[in-house]
């Protein structure tokens, strides 16, 4: 049996000479040493061996084994890095050829007026805040002075999941749960952009909009404050030559309270189809927050006054882009959203 091992690692040995490649070596391993090997083969006539021969056997047959493996092993890196050279010198890549080019993705008209919006208010010192969208009946409307019957709830038809959790229908709850969070501290000086919610769907309504609410609370903040803060609102995001004006309105949550127009975008004031032949447009509605709301929220309201404003995001971007149905903005046709 010696004999025989001895034979067959020199025959091993000869024929891992001419292997050509890596599928010949592994052949050849698994005809010597696989489970069904020539080794094995050999092995199985140990049973006829005395006792004292066979561990002797089975020493040379694992050293047969060990150094078969080894010479396996430097046969298969040899071939590996064979093959890798002639890969090397046959695959012929041009690396001078032009990728693939990924199209860049840029910001939907919506996220970039409300970046603007943001970036305008930042640089008034206003901080950015936010709040969830469902809301619950007490933030939404409650602590901004619309109790459970009052008929000003009509003007925002809600979506409410039971009778007091809800979507809310504008930004105005984030002023509530700043001012709650923050008092007596002052000043309080926010915006709020987000996703608000309102049972409606025509050209120019969507049953999911954007908001940016705006609130300043301190100890001598006025009306002209706030017609100044707007004002320069106005002129940034519509350019220098914008003129507003405010119209007295009603929101239960300020008094007094305001809608704001600007100079018509499209004709400056003397009047076109945009405007309705007016020359103004309705941006936003505002107003000096109600002592009622400063007082729920934890201010004391013979001490500090504050104003507040909210604006559509869609509304801003229609007028400023000249979109005019506001469905476009929601269908994600890249015909569409390549123009911004
Ligand atoms: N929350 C009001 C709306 O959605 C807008 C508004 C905000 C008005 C703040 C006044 C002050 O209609």
């Amino acid at each position: 049996m010696l004999d025989k091992l001895q034979e067959m690692q020199s025959r091993a040995i000869a024929e891992l000479q001419s292997v050509k490649n890596l599928e010949e070596l592994e052949a050849l391993r698994i005809r010597y040493l696989g489970k069904k090997g020539e080794l094995t083969a050999i092995l199985r006539g140990m049973g006829s061996l005395s006792p004292e021969q066979r561990p002797l056997v089975g020493q040379m047959a694992n050293r047969v084994r060990e150094e078969l493996e080894d010479k396996l092993a430097v046969q298969s890196r040899l071939l590996k890095k064979q093959e890798q050279e002639q890969r090397l010198v046959q695959e012929k890549i041009d690396v001078t050829l032009p990728g693939t080019a990924l199209p860049s993705g840029r910001l939907h008209p919506l996220s970039q007026v409300t970046r603007q919006i943001e970036d305008i208010f930042l640089g008034l010192g206003f901080a950015i805040a936010e709040g969830p969208e469902v809301e619950l009946d007490y933030y939404n409307f409650e602590a901004l002075n619309l109790p459970k019957d009052h008929p000003a709830r009509d003007m925002q038809d809600t979506f409410f999941f039971g009778p007091e959790v809800l979507l809310r229908t504008h930004t105005s709850p984030v002023q509530v749960r700043t001012m709650e969070s923050m008092a007596p501290r002052l000043p309080v000086k926010i915006i709020a952009p987000g996703k608000v919610y309102r049972r409606d769907d025509d050209a120019t309504h969507s049953p999911m909009f954007h908001q940016v609410e705006g609130l300043l609370v301190d100890t001598r903040v006025t009306f002209a404050e706030l017609r100044g803060v707007l004002q320069v609102f106005a002129e940034e995001m519509f350019g220098p030559h914008t003129k507003t004006r405010f119209r007295p309105s009603f929101f239960p949550f300020t008094e007094p309270s305001a809608e704001v127009d600007i100079s018509c975008v499209m004709c400056g004031g003397s009047g076109c189809r945009v405007c309705s032949h007016t020359g103004w447009l309705e941006i936003l509605g505002c107003g000096m927050v109600h002592p009622r709301v400063l007082e729920m929220s934890g201010y004391d309201a013979a001490k500090v006054t504050g104003f507040a404003f909210g604006m559509g995001v869609e509304r801003i971007a229609m007028l400023k882009y000249g979109i005019d149905d506001l469905r476009l903005l929601f269908e994600n046709d890249l015909r569409f959203l390549r123009q911004f």
